[in-house]
């Protein structure tokens, strides 16, 4: 029996529907991501991890107790918001003691505790100062020990770095990590960062319009998308359309004949959509790149590590390829002709349902 776990659940406000059917699983100590663009319903669905909102359908289980219908306070659970929110009339110490002294912990245990988790967010010094007198990343760590300092079963983070500068966001990522690895403390964290989801998580959900799109591991999500609107919102993808040919996973585009690296179960044949990296292409041979692809180069644009080409493909299909390193020597003419090389493990074939759409 999983640690947390969200059954069927959805949310409708009036007439809209934020969360269509949410279902997650997740053990003890595991961090997962809810990733999805903006209005897609991750905060709802937080929301309702924490007993802020109620849900119309479905249930929250944690540790094997049936919380959907408990208050928030009787959840034991920690959470860390966008904005600081801390308390700006109490000190660190305050804000970090507060929860501690609402549930009655005894005065020196709330010191011994306050003083532990001002070492565990790196700040021993700080204590005494108020939130103005903090940096915002600063004032996040505070949040963040004033989240655990009660020994939540959940730590929830509602986009807990997007108000943070670039250099502060990573390496307070890098932070929240290591505490969240070394407290063996199960999180859910909500971000519409793909980079943030795929380096903090252990598994990432990827949401769009009030589904769930897909549930993997961070290189499961990457390399194997199932949707057409995961492999373009993690990362960049061409989504083309193709032809399934047999049940030994032949497939063509526009007559060109492809191959998947698996055979396939439960499809006949028909018109379907796949996705392939732009990184996994190459613009001439290399060793298990059996899959060829007439192009005509349109344009390149040249970055340095990456040099991204744009060809136009037969039907008039554009597609991007990535050169790296030295490939990117000698660049591609525009209007030249060219052949796309990618192995068979590259293609990935995706579901018609595409509820991004
Ligand atoms: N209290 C509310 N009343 C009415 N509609 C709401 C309410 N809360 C959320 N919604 C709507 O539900 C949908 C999902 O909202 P939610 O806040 O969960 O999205 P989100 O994925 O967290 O987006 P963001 O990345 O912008 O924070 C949105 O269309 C939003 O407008
Ligand atoms: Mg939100």
């Amino acid at each position: 029996m999983s640690f947390l776990s969200v059954r069927g659940v959805k949310k409708a406000f009036g007439p809209a529907v934020a969360v269509q059917d949410f279902s997650l699983d997740a053990e003890r100590g595991e961090f997962v991501s809810l990733l999805g663009p903006s209005g897609c319903g991750k905060t709802t669905v937080l929301r309702m991890i924490a007993g802020f909102e109620k849900p119309d359908a479905g249930s929250v289980v944690i540790d094997g107790e049936d919380v959907t219908h408990l208050p928030t306070r009787a959840r034991r659970i920690g959470m860390v918001f966008q904005s600081y929110a801390l308390f700006p009339n109490l000190t660190v110490e305050g804000n970090i003691a507060f929860g501690l002294k609402v549930a009655g912990v005894a005065k020196a245990e709330i010191a011994a505790r306050v003083k532990e988790m001002l070492e565990l967010i790196g700040l021993p010094k700080l204590g005494g100062r108020y939130p103005v007198e903090l940096s915002g990343g600063q004032q996040q760590r505070v949040a963040l020990a004033r989240a655990i300092a009660i020994r939540p079963r959940i730590l929830l983070l509602d986009e807990p770095l997007s108000a943070l500068d670039a250099k502060i966001r990573v390496s307070l990522r890098e932070e929240l990590r290591a505490i969240q690895r070394e407290l063996g403390i199960t999180a859910i964290f909500v971000t519409h960062d793909q980079e943030e989801a795929l380096a903090l998580s252990h598994r990432v959900v990827v949401m769009s319009a009030g589904w769930v799109e897909q549930i993997g591991t961070p290189p499961e999500v990457y390399h194997t998308p199932r949707t057409p609107f995961v492999a373009t919102f993690v990362g960049t993808a061409n989504v083309l359309p193709c032809r399934i040919e047999d049940v030994a996973g032949r497939l063509s585009f526009h007559g060109a004949p492809l191959a998947l690296d698996h055979a396939l179960t439960g499809v006949t044949g028909g018109e379907a959509m796949m996705a392939l990296r732009p990184e996994a292409i190459a613009l001439a041979p290399f060793e298990g790149a059996t899959n060829r692809l007439d192009a005509t180069v349109r344009d390149v644009t040249f970055l340095g590590p990456v040099a991204r080409v744009r060809v136009v493909l037969a039907g008039e299909i554009e597609a991007l390829v990535d050169l790296h390193g030295e490939a990117t020597r000698i660049l591609p003419e525009p209007g030249s002709a060219s052949v796309l090389y990618f192995r068979p493990e590259s293609l990935q074939l995706l579901d018609r349902r595409d509820r991004a759409g």
